[in-house]
């Protein structure tokens, strides 16, 4: 299987926020924000792999920045590493100024997918060729995230986690 790019897999959903879609302080709904994020980074593992894909797990969201109602929102997926079946997806979220049009970063998340056959059996998938340094950065650091994911969801032993334990000991 040909490694694919991150760039070929990038994804951007451009939105407004409604009224229905926030919280009494008239800011985006935290809820309605997954998503989205989970929408986009859908379909980013959808164009890496080619296949079915499920949400294994939410790894990390970092709401930063409150995105008031009127806000045009952008939510841009990429797959920052592939592994066997699963992929990690980086979703950065940003916010449009209407006076300037500048973007600034509002949030971010990792989300992870598994590739899936019709019967809901995880398959194979391309690897992904990292090419800028922020891809790069983010490829080197997905093992240690999967392997934190998978000990946290008990699916591994803290003892079997190799990359995410060296970080600890590292001087
Ligand atoms: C995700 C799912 C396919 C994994 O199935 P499984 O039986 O655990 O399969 P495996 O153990 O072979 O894992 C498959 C891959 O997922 C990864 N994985 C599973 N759980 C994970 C987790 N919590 N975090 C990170 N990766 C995970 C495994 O490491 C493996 O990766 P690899 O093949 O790239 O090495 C299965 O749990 C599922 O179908 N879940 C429901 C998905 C869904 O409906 N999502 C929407 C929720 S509303």
């Amino acid at each position: 299987m040909e490694a694919r790019t991150a760039e070929q897999s990038k994804t951007t959903l451009t939105d407004l926020v409604l009224p229905s879609e926030t919280n009494p302080l008239n800011n985006l709904f935290g809820g309605e924000l997954l998503a989205r994020m989970d929408r986009a980074a859908s379909i980013a593992a959808r164009r890496h792999s080619r296949r079915i894909v499920v949400t294994a797990s939410v790894n990390h969201v970092a709401f930063n920045k409150a995105v008031p109602l009127g806000s045009v929102v952008t939510v841009e997926a990429k797959v920052s590493r592939a592994f066997k079946s699963s992929m990690e997806i980086f979703i950065d979220v940003w916010v449009e100024d209407r006076e300037s049009g500048e973007r600034s970063k509002a949030n971010e998340a990792i989300y992870t997918f598994v590739a899936v056959d019709e019967t809901g059996t995880p398959v194979r998938i391309p690897a992904l060729e990292p090419e800028t340094e922020l891809e790069k950065e983010r490829y080197e650091a997905a093992l240690r995230r999967k392997q934190l994911s998978l000990v946290l969801a008990g699916k591994m032993k803290p003892a079997d986690a190799t990359e995410l334990k060296a970080l600890f000991t590292k001087s």
